[in-house]
């Protein structure tokens, strides 16, 4: 792979941070040309945290007061600086749970991703995967979208979809749209550095081949 111009993330987490190193193993893997330059946590102690620091990169906990579901006023301040900073050119929210305002997106416009455990437009919002167990679907899934100002409401890069099984629980059917988590958000980012994704009203183009139905 030509390693020129790799695509600089900056990672946004709350949790285990689980995705956050599938994207940094396809990069170590050299299947992905782009390089994490910073990850920050809303929570003390936050999985993520360790899991950047064994990679060297440089991250941090960052309080988002006084919000509890939100990132806005000094703290969005505080992000987009340090984002900024350590040469951020693409925003990846990585579990990060809480909402980006208008200010952060406009400072990387077109370039925040975020990834959700549910085929969107259903089950926006918190623990999609038992939503849908609870609603009765046979597809569950997974989507890799662009982020706006709505919640979980921006256009769709790739989905991969997960089948519901009888025996399922919230915790085995989100086990299994993780699998699937962990090959979207890298090859959505592929597509993004490769520079093949191209957005025209809500509709991405170029993320055919990165879709499972
Ligand atoms: C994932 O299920 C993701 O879809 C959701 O939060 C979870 C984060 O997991 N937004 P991890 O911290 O990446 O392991």
């Amino acid at each position: 792979m030509d390693n020129a111009n790799p695509l600089l993330i900056g990672v946004l987490g709350s949790g285990s941070g689980s995705n956050m190193q599938s994207i940094q193993d396809a990069i170590e893997a050299g299947t992905l040309n782009a390089k994490i330059v910073c990850v920050i946590a809303d929570v003390p102690g936050a999985k993520i945290l360790d899991r950047a620091r064994r990679h060297g990169i440089p991250c941090d906990y960052l309080d988002p007061a006084p919000w509890k579901t939100k990132l806005e006023g000094p703290a969005e301040d505080r992000y987009i600086e340090y984002l900024q900073a350590h040469g951020a050119e693409v925003v990846v929210l990585a579990g990060f749970m809480r909402i980006v305002k208008p200010k952060l997106l406009a400072a990387f416009p077109n370039c925040v991703l975020n990834i959700h455990p549910a085929l969107l437009p259903a089950f926006p919002g918190v623990a999609a995967w038992k939503q849908a167990l609870d609603y009765g679907v046979k597809v569950a899934g997974v989507t890799v979208h662009f982020v706006d100002a709505g919640t979980d409401s921006g256009p769709i890069i790739v989905q991969r979809a997960v089948p519901v099984l009888d025996g399922d629980t919230p915790e085995t059917l989100h086990a299994r749209i993780q699998v699937e988590e962990h090959i979207a958000y890298p090859e959505a980012l592929r597509l993004l550095a490769a520079g093949k994704l191209t957005l025209s009203g809500r509709r991405v183009s170029g993320s055919d081949s990165a879709t499972k139905a």
